[in-house]
C-alpha cells in the first residue's frame, strides 16, 4: 500500500484564493481593505524568506502589506514603541513579530504588547487561554493549516485517536487545543516522551513537530493513519545544496500510512494561507 499524499500546495492555493474572493467583497461592500504589519528583526536568512513570502502573498491576496525591518540590535523600548503604534494604526489589523528574536529582546514582553484583537499568530495569552478555554479566538497558523490538511483526509475528526508530537507555543499546545475542539482524543508527546512507538501505534492522526530529522519511523505508524509532518529540517549535502527533510521518514511512513504530507509541498504553505485567513477575520472583527 501506499499513502495518498496530501497535496498542501494546492490546498493552501485554494483557501488563498477564497480568501481573495472574500476581500474583494468586503472592499466592495465595507469599503475594508484588511492590513497586515509584518516586523522582521536583524537578518537571519530563513526569518527573511518566511518575511518575503509573507509580503507578496498578502499584496496578492489584495490586503494591505507594511513591512517593518529593524536591525538586531534595536532597543526594546524602540520595537515596543513600534508595536504600540502600530496597535492604534487603523490601516493595520493583524501584526506579526517574526520569531525568533534576537536573544538581547523579551519575546514574552514583545508579544504581550500586541493587541489581542490584532494578534493573527494567535500568540497573546488572551488568544492562548481562550483557545484553551474553547472559545473563539485567533488561532496560531500553523496548527490551523494542520487541521485543514487532515480534514481534506477525515472531514470529521470526531472520537479519532490523535498523536501530537512537540509541546511548543506556536505548534503542538494550540494544535492539541484544536484537536479537542474537533472532538478528536488526544495524547500530548514530547522529547522526554517513554516508548514513543507504542504511543504512535494506537493513532488514527499523527503530528510530528519537534523539529527532528527523520525521527518518526514508519513501523511506529498504525497501518491507514494519517501522517501531518510540520517538520522542516535542512540536512547539508556534501558539495550540494541542503536538503529538506520533515520530522517524519517518509519514504517508510508512506508505505504504512494511508495520507501523509511531503516536505515540502505539506504544511509549509498552509502557515501563509492561514495567515491571510486570521487577517481577514480580525480586520472584519474590528471593523465591527
Ligand atoms: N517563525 C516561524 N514560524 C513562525 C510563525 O508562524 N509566526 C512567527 N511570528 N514567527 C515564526
Amino acid at each position: 500500500m501506499t499513502a495518498r499524499i496530501i497535496d498542501g500546495k494546492a490546498i493552501a492555493a485554494e483557501l488563498r484564493a477564497r480568501v481573495a474572493a472574500e476581500v474583494i467583497r468586503v472592499k466592495q461592500d465595507h469599503a475594508l481593505t484588511p492590513g497586515l504589519a509584518v516586523v522582521l528583526v536583524g537578518n537571519d536568512p530563513a526569518s527573511e524568506v518566511y518575511v518575503r513570502s509573507k509580503h507578496t502573498q498578502t499584496q496578492a491576496a489584495g490586503m494591505a502589506s507594511f513591512e517593518h525591518k529593524l536591525p538586531a540590535d534595536v532597543s526594546q523600548a524602540d520595537l515596543l514603541a513600534l508595536i504600540a503604534r502600530l496597535n492604534r494604526d487603523p490601516l493595520v489589523h493583524g501584526i506579526l513579530v517574526q520569531l525568533p528574536l534576537p536573544k538581547s529582546l523579551h519575546t514574552e514582553t514583545i508579544i504581550h504588547a500586541i493587541d489581542p484583537a490584532k494578534d493573527v499568530d494567535g500568540l497573546h495569552p488572551h488568544n492562548a487561554g481562550r483557545l484553551a478555554g474553547g472559545l473563539a479566538a485567533l488561532s496560531p497558523c500553523t496548527p490551523l493549516g494542520c487541521i485543514i490538511l487532515t480534514k481534506s483526509v477525515h472531514p470529521s475528526l470526531e472520537g479519532m485517536n490523535a498523536i501530537v508530537i512537540g509541546r511548543s507555543n506556536l505548534v503542538g499546545r494550540p494544535l492539541v487545543q484544536l484537536l479537542l475542539n474537533e472532538n478528536a482524543t488526544v495524547t500530548i508527546a514530547h522529547s522526554r516522551s517513554r516508548d514513543l512507538a507504542k504511543l504512535c501505534a494506537q493513532a488514527d492522526l499523527v503530528y510530528a513537530a519537534v523539529g527532528k530529522p527523520e525521527m518518526v519511523r514508519g513501523d511506529w505508524l498504525k497501518p491507514g493513519a494519517t501522517v501531518i509532518d510540520v517538520g522542516i529540517n535542512r540536512i547539508p549535502v556534501e558539495g550540494g545544496k541542503p536538503k529538506l527533510v520533515g520530522d517524519v521518514a517518509f519514504q517508510e511512513a508512506v508505505k504504512v500510512a494511508g495520507a501523509i504530507t511531503p516536505v515540502p509541498g505539506g504544511v509549509g504553505q498552509m502557515t501563509v494561507a492561514c495567515l491571510l485567513v486570521n487577517t481577514l477575520r480580525a480586520a472584519c472583527a474590528i471593523h465591527g
